[in-house]
């Protein structure tokens, strides 16, 4: 029995995780689930999987959380420090998926207590690369890339050394606005901006797609999970998320993970991982689907790709800038209370702002997403006003 840890539980990748889980519940035993806010979700996959722990980050609900665990032999625990305790307690296997640098500080804790970290939560990995993966080194943690793009490079490496790679190609789907004209794009509302073509997701992730900061903030996880340089990364445009992404190899080889878009599949790799399991995800039928196509991502409709690159090759406090920045202006977004194109346009202005010295901890790190998290908000009300 493999013992799973599961951070943001109730979020797309966290339903996806416990379905693989419930349909194997001789292979694996949950130790700990969390959330957010969500507290009825949590409860009932507590219930459902015998969960031994439950946190809920969003401390004015233990109490509705103790309530609705009540008599299921699950204990309950709220705030920070149990979410902490929830990424290093009791488990083999920690499926790290909160959304957001919101779940960068468990994640950075179960990597510095040595964990096999299952990583979906990009933005943790984004914001303090240096930090986690040095402490990867120093703890012996494990990280299995869970996103999609970099499972089939993990996959697609299948143990080869780094320096027998040419470079890694990233696909993307293109998102919904992929052939949107740019006026139609000035008017695009939260409503089109999540309805992925290819993928279900989470919000936030589905507005990334939409404006390609998700292939943005997907280079510079690649950077920090396969050690290539900025260069040797590329970004190919794949309509039909069926190539999940490629490696070329010195002699010219190119090496792909193939499968229906199902992020059963790579949670599947990570969660079984070093050896496989079966999913019920759909499989592939390449004569069904007759051709595949590819092209080059659009910069100037796109500019959230060409930013994520520059942040990367500035490195620094860049990257954890640009993602602040990002997180902030997709939910006002979200909240219809800026245009589509907004999102890039405060994102570069954040990165021109940003003067922060390199994070040193992750507290640096914290330090830089609330200044310019303060930034972009004055930014914005300054728009609004
Ligand atoms: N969805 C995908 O297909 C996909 C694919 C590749 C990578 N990823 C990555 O995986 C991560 C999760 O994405 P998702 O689409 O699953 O997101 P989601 O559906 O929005 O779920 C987010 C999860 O995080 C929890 N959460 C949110 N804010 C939190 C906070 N401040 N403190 C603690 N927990 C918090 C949520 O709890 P509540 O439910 O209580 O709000 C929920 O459990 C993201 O980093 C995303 O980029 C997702």
């Amino acid at each position: 029995m493999k013992k799973v840890a599961i951070l943001g539980s109730t979020g797309s990748i966290g339903k996806s995780t416990l379905d693989l889980i419930e349909r194997s519940p001789d292979k694996f035993e949950i130790t700990a689930l969390t959330a957010a806010v969500n507290v009825d979700a949590l409860a009932d996959a507590a219930r459902r999987t015998n969960a031994r722990l439950a946190v809920i980050a969003d401390e004015s609900r233990l109490r509705d959380l103790e309530d609705a665990l009540q008599g299921s032999g699950c204990q309950a625990a709220a705030g920070a420090d149990s979410l902490v305790g929830a990424a290093t307690g009791d488990s083999d296997l920690v499926m790290a998926a909160i959304v957001g640098c919101a779940g960068l500080r468990p994640t950075m804790a179960a990597v510095e207590a040595g964990k096999t970290v299952a990583l979906a939560n990009k933005e943790a990995l984004v914001t303090a690369g240096d930090l986690m993966t040095e402490a990867a080194k120093t703890s012996g943690a494990t990280l299995l890339p869970v996103d999609s793009e970099h499972n089939a490079i993990f996959q697609s490496l299948a143990g080869s050394r780094i320096d027998q790679v040419s470079r890694i190609i990233l696909t993307a789907s293109g998102g919904p606005f992929r052939t949107a004209s740019a006026e139609a794009m000035r008017n695009a509302t939260p409503a089109q901006a999540v309805a992925h073509p290819n993928w279900t997701m989470g919000a936030k992730i589905s507005v990334d797609s939409a404006t390609l900061m998700n292939k943005g903030l997907e280079l510079i996880e690649a950077h920090y999970l396969f050690g290539l340089p900025s260069e040797r990364i590329d970004i190919l445009v794949h309509p039909q998320s069926v190539i999940h992404s490629l490696v070329e190899f010195i002699d010219g080889s190119v090496l792909a993970q193939l499968g229906s878009p199902d992020m059963r599949i790579p949670i599947a790799y990570a969660l079984a991982w070093p050896e496989r399991m079966p999913t019920p995800a759909q499989r592939l039928d390449l004569a069904a689907i007759a051709r595949l196509d590819f092209g080059e991502p659009d910069l100037e409709r796109f500019p959230a790709l060409r930013l994520s690159r520059e942040a990367l090759e500035a490195g620094g406090s860049a990257p954890a800038a640009l993602n602040a920045a990002n997180e902030v202006a997709v939910a006002t977004f979200l909240d219809g209370k800026i245009s589509f194109p907004d999102i890039s346009k405060l994102v570069d202005m954040a990165l021109q702002e940003n003067e922060s010295p390199a994070p040193r901890s992750i507290e640096d790190v914290f330090e830089i997403d609330r200044k310019v998290r303060t930034d972009v908000t004055a930014m914005i009300e300054g728009r609004c006003a």
